[in-house]
């Protein structure tokens, strides 16, 4: 269709071909955009991502998405190389160090608490903020970051993910707001099904999680590839009015009380334990 000819972008987030941003990655290629994938040089020095730039003709600049020298770095080199200021910008970031070392809710650890905030949500302020200092986004840009629906509901395993995701759908909305202002950018956050990425299978009984939302959803779960198109859809000149949103893409999970499939499911359960 050729939805993103023309057009320029920064794609943050793409480990290994499970990640979303990979799929975004191929997608926007498929559709005609330029753009520069960006991670964590650590995440850079694995080597996967050099994979995707072959495949996809684009270059590597690696950043820390909470270091706003990189950051500055990094949106130079973009403008720079694709010859000119950008259309789009994926933000595909989140860590929780608590998470990782399986530290429980009621017991966070506060040093990791600020880090995982700073990576997961206010990582989106500083990019937007760096792009916003240096006037890189073009007239009717479109800036997108992936989001959660445990931002609004509890899923205890989810941890203070939960509350970075919070933040981060906030920040959607406050910066959002000024970037319409000033030149018409509209900004974003889309709440996607759990998704079996690197990310994802870090939480704490994801394979639960993950049936449980396919058994809720009555299109099934999302997948990484189903999202990639739907972030495309925003990046694209069709969508130029819609700003400030959580758009949840997750199958009609975030709107079903509960399912057939779950309940048939419970009662079984009662049956046995009766
Ligand atoms: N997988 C899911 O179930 C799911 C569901 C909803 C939303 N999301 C969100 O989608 C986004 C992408 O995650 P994913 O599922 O594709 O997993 P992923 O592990 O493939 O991607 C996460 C990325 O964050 C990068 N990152 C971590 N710290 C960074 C830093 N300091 N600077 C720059 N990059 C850094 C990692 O290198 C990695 O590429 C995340 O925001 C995640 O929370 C995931």
């Amino acid at each position: 269709m050729a939805l993103l000819a023309g057009k320029r972008g920064v794609l943050f987030g793409a480990l290994d071909e499970h990640s979303i941003a990979w799929q975004v990655a191929e997608a926007a290629h498929a559709e005609g955009a330029r753009f520069v994938l960006t991670n964590a040089p650590a995440a850079v020095r694995m080597g996967a991502i050099e994979a995707l730039a072959a495949k996809t003709g684009c270059r590597v600049v690696p950043a820390d998405a909470t270091d706003v020298g990189d950051l500055e770095n990094l949106f130079d080199e973009a403008c720079n190389h694709l010859g000119g200021k950008l259309d789009f910008i994926l933000h595909s970031v989140g860590m929780s160090v608590n998470v990782r070392k399986g530290k429980h809710y009621t017991e966070l650890n506060y040093d990791w608490l600020q880090k995982g905030w700073d990576i997961s949500a206010v990582s989106f302020h500083k990019l937007m903020r760096v792009a916003w200092d240096k006037a890189a986004v073009n007239d009717w840009g479109s800036i997108v970051a992936l989001t959660y629906t445990a931002a609004q509901r509890t899923f205890p395993d989810y941890n203070d993910m939960a509350d970075h995701k919070a933040y981060l759908e906030s920040i959607a909305r406050s910066f959002g707001y000024h970037w319409g202002l000033r030149n018409k950018v509209r900004v974003n956050t889309v709440s996607q099904s759990p998704t079996r990425t690197t990310a994802g299978k870090g939480v704490k009984g994801f394979d639960g999680f993950i049936d449980f939302a396919e058994a809720m959803s009555p299109l099934g779960n999302a997948s990484a590839r189903d999202c990639a198109h739907y972030v495309l859809t925003l990046f694209s000149d069709w969508t130029r009015k819609v700003t400030m949103q959580n758009l949840f893409h997750d199958g009609g999970f975030s709107s079903t009380g509960v399912s057939k499939a779950v309940m048939d499911r419970f009662m079984r359960g009662e049956r046995q334990t009766d």
